[in-house]
Formats: structure tokens, C-alpha cells, sequence
């Protein structure tokens, strides 16, 4: 049985950090009668570069061809002067639209190996599991009108929400609550927005279909700071486009590194996996990226669309066991503790080969 990944490595340090994604699931197919294939494509800034566009039709036409898509990272400093509409950014926002995934699940919890790498006090992070559902299609990124005034001396945007956009991922993050620990908050500026009260009344709605989950609201302003004061409180939280893009940058503090934070896009026509951390240009190309959120990307990828949830949970075992075995790249380095420096390909190889004896473990228990 056949898998198809398209994989875009991107900008900056996406091509380093796929690299040591694409080792993983290779490392994996060893393992099972079931054949990863990967299929290269260009976006981003380096689309623009290579065909004057950061979302090329052939990377298009293959993300819509395939069974999943991973993604690097998009942007670079090169291109900051182009309108809105041209630059590398452009190229994940469309593919976004396009692959139609309305739904971006990114989890952010505290590694007891790590937890000190937190600008939060331990005592604060620790136990601290959160997973932020952001909607992704919709608002202020996508709705129109948009645009500068003909003088170009003002600029406008506008967040729209239907109750259709809000109920299909309120039901994601609902469901996702159920998996976990059955609590949601749904958070807005209903003191404000009309959209804002509309998502709120939705939310209620959509609720009484999911007794079983605990629900409340929280304007985002307090929302920004409960996460970092006591993050322990959340433990789903549902919220729109540009609130979830903040929220979630501020979520990593939880964990103590952007470079760890992993995310999914779901609900569309081909599911998108992307680490959070972005580009990075100031480390890009000197191999000391931190390719874990890359990793646990893969392991989303395993338990959402690859159907193989155990060996997502072994992915993530093996992430764990590596960091407490004190392999850190530089993003994790503190001073004083006894840990080991390790570039982007070490730490991938180091993942790999937990993985690999926790894969042996499994398929010859199943042997007997
Ligand atoms: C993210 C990024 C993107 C976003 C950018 C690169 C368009 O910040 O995935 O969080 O704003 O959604
Ligand atoms: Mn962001």
C-alpha cells in the first residue's frame, strides 16, 4: 500500500528541518508493507525564485494528487518589500485555501526534560498540555474587502464569519476536547466584535450537541494572559485566524521553544502538516535548526491521516526519551545543566534511532 507525501521544503531553515522528517517516515516503511512516497515541490520564496511564483500550478496539482502534504517553512527577508498578494507567504496562504483544510490543530505542552528551557517558572509549566484549534480559512486573513486607499493613506480589512465557518471547526475542536480532557474555551472579543458575538452564540449552540464537554469563554485579551499565568487551566482552545495565530506563537513559551511545536491542518481535501516555527532566515543553512516540531508534525501525520496512531505515540515516546537523555540543540541549550549540544542531523538521527528500536519492540511483540 502506497502513502504519497508531497513534501515543500519552503524557505530558510524548512528544507533542513524536512530533511530530518522525511528520515523518520523513511526509517518507518522499513517496518510495515507500506511504501512512503515523497514527491518534491517548490513554494514560498523559493517558488518566486524558481518560477516567479510562490505557489507553482505543478506544486499545486501535486498537493492536490497526494495524501498528505508537509510543509517547512514560507517566508524570507528578500521579498519583505512585495504587496501582500506576491510575497512567499502568499504561496501557504493559498495552498491553504486550496487543500481546504479549515481546522489547524497545534498542541503545546510542557516536556518535564525541558521544562526549565521555559521563561515560565516550572512550578508554572509543568503539566501544562494545550491544544489550540485555529480556525484557518476564514477572518480577517481571507475575507474581503481588503485593501489601501487610492492615495495609498489608509489600508483596510475585513473579519467576516459565517455561522457555517464557525459550527464546522467548533465540532473539530469539540471533538478533539472528547479525546482529551473534555474542556474547551472558546475565545473571542464578544465585548467588541459582531463576529465575535456570533462565534460565541455559535459556539453555545454547537455545545449542546457535546454535554459531556466542559465549556467556557474568555476574551482574548485575558486569554493572553491566563496562558502564560497558569496554563494548566486550558485545556482546548477554540478560537478564529489572527487569534489563534498570536495565541499559538505565545502557547510555545508552554514549552519553552518554538522549534518543538508541531501542527495539523484537517477538515479539508488533503491534510497539511507544517512545524509552527517559521523560516528562522537567521540560522537558515548552518544546520543547528531544531527539527523536533518537524518530528512531531510526522507523528500528527501517523495518527491523523496515516491511520497508525501507536506509532505517532512512539514517534512522540521517542522525542521524549531523546531530550531526557539531554540532546539539545541550540534553542534549548541552559546554561549550567549537564546537556549535550547537538546539531539539526544528529538530533534527527537520535530520534530515528529511538523510533526504530521502539517500531522493533512493537512489530515483534505482534510476531509472537
Ligand atoms: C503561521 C504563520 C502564517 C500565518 C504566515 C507565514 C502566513 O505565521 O502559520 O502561524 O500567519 O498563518
Ligand atoms: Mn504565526
Amino acid at each position: 500500500m502506497s502513502f504519497k507525501i508531497t513534501v515543500l521544503p519552503g524557505d530558510g531553515v524548512g528544507p533542513e528541518v524536512c530533511q530530518e522528517a522525511v528520515r523518520i517516515l523513511r526509517a518507518l516503511s522499513h517496518f510495515y508493507d507500506r511504501e512512503f512516497r515523497f514527491e518534491e515541490h517548490a513554494i514560498g520564496g523559493a517558488a518566486i525564485v524558481s518560477d516567479g511564483n510562490p505557489l507553482p500550478q505543478q506544486t499545486l496539482d501535486a498537493c492536490l494528487a497526494s495524501d498528505a502534504v508537509f510543509l517547512g517553512a514560507v517566508g524570507t527577508p528578500q521579498f519583505d518589500h512585495l504587496p501582500p498578494d506576491r510575497r512567499p507567504e502568499a504561496g501557504l496562504l493559498n495552498l491553504r485555501s486550496a487543500l481546504g483544510g479549515f481546522a489547524n490543530l497545534r498542541p503545546s505542552y510542557s516536556f518535564p526534560a525541558i521544562a526549565d528551557c521555559s521563561p515560565l517558572q516550572r512550578s508554572r509549566v509543568e503539566g501544562a498540555d494545550v491544544l489550540i484549534v485555529r480556525e484557518l480559512l476564514g477572518g480577517l486573513y481571507f475575507s474581503g474587502p481588503r485593501g489601501f486607499g487610492k492615495a495609498g493613506d489608509y489600508a483596510y480589512n475585513t473579519m467576516r464569519y459565517s455561522t457555517d465557518e464557525i459550527e464546522r471547526v467548533a465540532r473539530i475542536g469539540f471533538n478533539q476536547a472528547r479525546q482529551r480532557r473534555k474542556k474547551l474555551t472558546s475565545v473571542d472579543k464578544a465585548n467588541v466584535l459582531e463576529t465575535s458575538q456570533l462565534w460565541r452564540r455559535t459556539v453555545i449552540q454547537v455545545a449542546k450537541d457535546y454535554p459531556d464537554v466542559a465549556l467556557d469563554h474568555m476574551y482574548v485579551d485575558a486569554c493572553a494572559m491566563h496562558l502564560i499565568s497558569n496554563p494548566t487551566r486550558f485545556d482546548v482552545i477554540l478560537t478564529e485566524n489572527l487569534f489563534g495565530d498570536i495565541l499559538s506563537d505565545e502557547a510555545a513559551v508552554i514549552t519553552g521553544s518554538l522549534g518543538m511545536l508541531a501542527s495539523a491542518t484537517i477538515g479539508g481535501k488533503v491534510d497539511l502538516y507544517e512545524p509552527v516555527h517559521g523560516s528562522a532566515p537567521d540560522i537558515a543553512g548552518k544546520g543547528i535548526a531544531n527539527p523536533l516540531g518537524a518530528i512531531a508534525s510526522v507523528a500528527m501525520l501517523l495518527r491523523h491521516s496515516a491511520g497508525m496512531p501507536h506509532e505517532a505515540d512512539d514517534l512522540e515516546a521517542a522525542i521524549r526519551q531523546v531530550l531526557e537523555a539531554g540532546h539539545r540543540t541550540r534553542d534549548l541549550i541552559q546554561q549550567q545543566a549537564a546537556t549535550k549540544a547537538v546539531g539539526s542531523r544528529e538530533m534527527g538521527g537520535l530520534v530515528e534511532q529511538a523510533f526504530v528500536s521502539m517500531l522493533d519492540r512493537r512489530c515483534s511483540y505482534h510476531a509472537v
